[in-house]
């Protein structure tokens, strides 16, 4: 064991090898991340690979170069698999780092865990989540990285260049350890193939959300993030005093993100009815227990679906199929749908991400191979009959929102009738628009996490409890207008550990707002001080959250005055955050709805338990929610204006400019 623990470390410590190791044979397997496009010319694939042997020795250039021909040949990236180390990848409890500072230490456990095969999608390709969401480009940059973290000390700070170390600097004990930047292009070469491209130099990478910021916490996250969405959409249907039991949420999807929607309808109370061409992906949720039924016919989905309405069940059912006929069956068998959705992968319509209805999953894959413009024609009708569906059962006064997955854009874009009567937006909100923006981004609520470093299940328990404590104080003296979000994120708190989400590292995941999280970090960091909790906490959040992302169709979606397209508020928030107290900071262009389309960032932050740490926290935090707060209510967003206004009064140093309201007549007479 001792032995095993000093390879690691030795390995760590030693960076790129004094010796070539052996080569590696191609790791290929069901994991391994899809063939990327085949984009650069002969004279840039030579750049790639000069690129790419700048890690290492020039002796070993003969002998490297052919092999990362053939990787840039057959995968379309250079991956460097010979380096990939073959010590076990996961998230060792911090005292098993070797570590001059404990805050690169820390950072070190949040590499792993990002990189753990339990975790993350593409573990070969150094890739997390989402498809592409890369920790790393190579295996030369993880190792090289590893090595500066465990000489670092904190007197210096990592850059980061999208995956690259670029080295240490000199800097100081207040200074963020590791500035974390992915994919920050020019903006005129932020175009899709501009990815592939650099990517393929070696000179760029996609880093997701929380992949490249070292902060992801397997799906616990999403699961989240959906419950809390379900809930408040349906409050905003259901009438005063009736419950969510029997009511049916119907949607689509059960992949990566989508394979949360029946959990967190479980966990929200309804009847979830998720449709799944694929019947492997439908399976593995089922295996999981992360959908109770699955069904393969329609006559018997609405037998047992009037059977969960009548009984008023709580209960997840897939249907293995195509989401258009459950809501034609579903029109025709007169089943009132309360709440309806979609999260299939329309942001990918013509490759598969969207089956068209009136062809089976094999048939479809088939036609996308040998006919892929008619498999286009195909995805445009069946959105244009999904479509027409929805808005029959929205007639009936089904609730319906776009799950941020390009439903409506791709559904117009296919002459579907989603246009509002301006002809400017659409029908129907995005999730942010009505739910998530409104009710949590506005008054600061958003997905906190932390991270026990012990990695021992005892002390997230510990952490659990003093989370549920915390927010249950805070509760009692909240405004009325935040009441709903504290009840939700205690009762998740106190639910927490039944749902068995912890998957890799010891995490766990609250939406709280700047008060919630301040308080709760400063309760951690106690507990740290006084060793009830044995070991020190990371706390961080998941992008997706009040002031770290500028998405117009996502996370600002409800800015509503012209802001959306800019991206001043993520950068200001990750240069706020750096300089005060921040131990990594982060930030991405794409993430989720994709490359050129937002800047996303995020911050991590090391509880030992310290006076310093305290310090940082306390002012970090503040500004880390404030700051999107105030640009919200600067858009003249009422709930935010609420939340920052209150922020004012308890907060002597926060002066923040307020918007003066416009009457709408004055300009309707003038222009
Ligand atoms: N709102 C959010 O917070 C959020 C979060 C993550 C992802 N998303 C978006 O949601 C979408 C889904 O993400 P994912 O990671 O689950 O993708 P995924 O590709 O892993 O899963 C989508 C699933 O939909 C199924 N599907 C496609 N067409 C279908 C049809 N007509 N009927 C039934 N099933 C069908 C596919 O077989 C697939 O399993 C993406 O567009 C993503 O960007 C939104």
């Amino acid at each position: 064991m001792i032995d095993t623990m000093m390879k690691f470390q030795n390995q760590i410590q030693q960076g790129i090898p004094a010796e070539l190791p052996p080569a590696n044979t191609y790791p290929r397997n069901t994991n391994s991340a899809p063939k990327r496009k085949d984009i650069l010319s002969k004279e840039e694939k030579k750049l790639a690979i000069r690129n790419a042997l700048r890690y290492f020795p020039k002796d070993w250039h003969s002998i490297l170069a052919p092999e990362f021909v053939a990787e840039l040949n057959d995968y379309g990236r250079i991956y460097m698999y010979r380096f990939q180390p073959k010590y076990e990848m996961y998230a060792r409890p911090i005292s098993e780092y070797p570590a001059e500072s404990q805050h690169a230490a820390s950072i070190m456990l949040m590499i792993q865990n990002n990189l753990d095969p339990n975790v993350a999608q593409h573990p070969n390709e150094l890739i997390t989540y989402g498809g592409n969401g890369a920790v790393f480009q190579n295996w030369g940059q993880y190792i090289l990285t590893m090595q500066y973290l465990s000489e670092m000390t904190n007197e210096q700070t990592l850059h980061m260049y999208s995956g690259h170390p670029m080295g240490l600097f000199p800097s100081s004990k207040d200074a963020p350890r590791v500035v974390v930047t992915n994919g920050m292009m020019i903006p005129n070469y932020s175009k899709p193939d501009d990815l592939e491209k650099y990517n393929a130099l070696g000179v760029t990478q996609y880093g997701q959300m929380t992949a490249g910021s070292y902060m992801y916490i397997g799906p616990q996250g999403i699961v989240h993030g959906t419950a809390i969405t379900v809930m408040n959409a349906f409050r905003k249907k259901l009438k005063k005093g009736e419950t969510t039991n029997g009511k049916i949420f119907l949607t689509a999807g059960l992949g990566g993100m989508s394979g949360a929607q029946p959990k967190a309808g479980n966990i929200a109370g309804c009847v979830t009815v998720c449709a799944e061409v694929n019947e492997k992906a439908a399976s593995k949720r089922h295996d999981q227990g992360w959908v109770d039924i699955l069904i393969f016919d329609l006559d018997e989905l609405v037998e047992r679906v009037k059977v969960a309405q009548e009984k008023e069940e709580v209960v997840s059912i897939a249907y293995v199929g195509n989401i258009v006929d459950v809501w034609e069956q579903f029109y025709e068998n007169e089943i009132f749908v309360h709440l309806g959705s979609d999260q299939t992968s329309l942001h990918n319509p013509w490759s598969g991400g969207y089956y068209p209805v009136g062809l089976t999953f094999e048939e479809s894959n088939e036609m996308l191979r040998t006919d892929p413009a008619n498999f286009k024609i195909k995805v445009q009708e069946s959105l244009r009959r999904h479509a027409e569906l929805v808005n029959k059962h929205t007639a009936k006064g089904t609730y319906f929102f776009d799950y941020g997955n390009a439903f409506l854009l791709e559904s117009s874009r296919s002459g579907a009738d989603v246009m509002a009567e301006n002809k400017i937006d659409f029908k129907y909100p995005s999730y942010v628009q009505d739910i998530l923006g409104p009710m949590c981004f506005d008054y600061g609520f958003g997905p906190f996490r932390w991270v026990c470093t012990s990695g021992n299940p005892a002390d997230l328990d510990k952490t659990d409890k003093i989370a549920e404590e915390v927010m249950v104080k805070i509760k009692v003296t909240a405004p009325e207008e935040i009441q709903q979000q504290m009840q939700d994120n205690i009762k998740w708190i106190q639910d927490a550990k039944k749902n068995k989400l912890v998957v890799g590292s010891q995490a766990r995941i609250l939406y709280a707002d700047a008060e919630g999280r301040m308080k709760i970090a400063k309760a951690f960091n106690d507990a740290v001080e006084n060793g009830e909790i044995s070991a020190p906490i990371v706390l961080g959040r998941d992008h997706h959250d009040v002031s770290g992302t500028d998405s117009p169709y996502r996370e600002t979606s409800n800015i509503y005055d012209g802001s959306k397209f800019t991206a001043d508020m993520a950068i200001h928030n990750v240069i706020g955050d750096s300089f005060r107290g921040a131990t990594w900071v982060s930030i991405h262009n794409g993430g989720g709805v994709g490359w050129g389309e937002v800047m996303n960032g995020g911050f991590g932050m090391l509880l030992d338990g310290s006076a310093e740490a305290e310090e940082r926290l306390t002012k970090m935090l503040f500004f880390d929610v404030n700051n999107g707060i105030a640009r919200r209510s600067w858009a003249r967003n009422e709930e935010a204006i609420f939340a920052i206004k209150r922020e004012m009064e308890r907060s002597p140093n926060l002066k923040v400019t307020l918007p003066n309201l416009v009457e709408n007549d004055l300009l309707d007479e003038l222009i």
